[in-house]
């Protein structure tokens, strides 16, 4: 039972939470048109600018939503955090013999590192460390699309979420950067299995489509030690949760991580349909999405409704 005051600080803080994401909106409306759409996977290129939305989700089941909140977008690189989550499962730590932790400080689809590096990728967020992460998860996983949309429609509650099947394909016959990374690890002895199977695998988790109260409720498990209330399932232990974050506070944004972190101060992780994800421990995990990206491949308005809302909130993890 709550005693009165601590009753009146959780009614002021949820009345804070949505007043604050309606004062987003306005802050972000001279962005909207700002950035580009991603035009290198063509059925991406088909978003229209101008949209945004933004969604908290709270550790005690709470949502609080604005803007666009119907609007469906595919999670592209947002989906790394789930393949990684579910290779830890299978392997722990084992895992960091096939992908590193440390920052690329290069684009998300650069090719030179992995040549120097022997085909061991900087980090799992990277496309390169992503796709290996698949490929670890495919020896592994019997149905491997199956079961990682499963994950999917457990968490965010919505048993209907579905892959975009027209921006996996189109990914897929675009696909000749992340393949020539897949087959340069494939050199060097870093993949163990069909390099095209493992290709289409990503590619539909990349495509998984959702809305951005789905997003924050698919990742509500990084805020809340591991658990995810929606599907009642430990995801991961608190201390791979904590690392997790750590990972995502040092390289979810991949050469842009520095400017996020100073920025915002959360762990986040982006995607190419505009999406981001950024975690408060303890407290929320807030998703929010736009389609116009910066030259990095990052949303311009998700960025500044990120840092508008930390500031407001004080929710920098520092
Ligand atoms: O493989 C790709 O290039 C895309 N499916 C995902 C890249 C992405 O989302 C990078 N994020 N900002």
């Amino acid at each position: 039972m709550l005693d009165s005051a601590s009753f009146h600080f959780l009614i002021k803080t949820m009345a804070d939470y949505q007043a604050v994401l309606d004062r987003v909106i306005d802050h972000i409306k001279p962005l909207l048109y700002q950035g580009t759409v991603a035009d290198y996977i063509p059925a991406l290129a088909e978003q229209s600018l101008g949209q945004f939305s933004i969604a908290i989700q709270t550790n005690d089941g709470q949502s609080f939503s604005a803007g666009d909140i119907d609007a469906r977008f595919t999670v592209q690189s947002v989906s790394k955090v789930m393949t990684l989550t579910m290779a830890l499962q299978r392997y722990g730590d084992e895992l960091w013999q096939r992908v590193g932790k440390e920052p690329s400080g290069t684009a998300f689809n650069s090719l030179t590192q992995l040549e120097f590096e022997n085909g061991l990728p900087r980090n799992p967020f990277i496309n390169a460390g992503a796709i290996v992460t698949c490929d670890a998860l495919y020896s592994r996983l019997g149905a491997p699309i199956h079961t990682m949309l499963e994950h999917y429609r457990a968490q965010s509650g919505n048993d209907k979420v579905k892959i975009n099947k027209r921006v996996a394909q189109s990914e897929f016959e675009h696909r000749y950067r992340n393949a020539a990374m897949a087959y340069l690890m494939k050199s060097f002895g870093n993949f163990n299995n069909d390099v095209e199977e493992v290709l289409w695998s990503y590619f539909n988790y990349c495509a998984i489509e959702l809305d951005c109260v789905e997003l924050a409720k698919t990742f509500s498990y990084l805020s809340n030690q591991g658990y995810c209330q929606h599907s009642k399932q430990q995801l991961l232990t608190a201390k791979q949760t904590k690392q997790l974050n750590s990972l995502l506070f040092t390289s979810g944004l991949y050469d842009a991580a520095g400017d996020f972190a100073y920025r915002v101060g959360m762990p986040g992780k982006s995607g190419v349909a505009g999406g981001i994800i950024a975690v408060l421990p303890n407290q929320f995990t807030v998703a929010v999405w736009s389609p116009g990206l910066d030259k990095v491949g990052n949303s311009v308005a998700g960025i500044a409704a990120l840092e508008f809302l930390s500031e407001e909130l004080g929710t920098a993890i520092f």
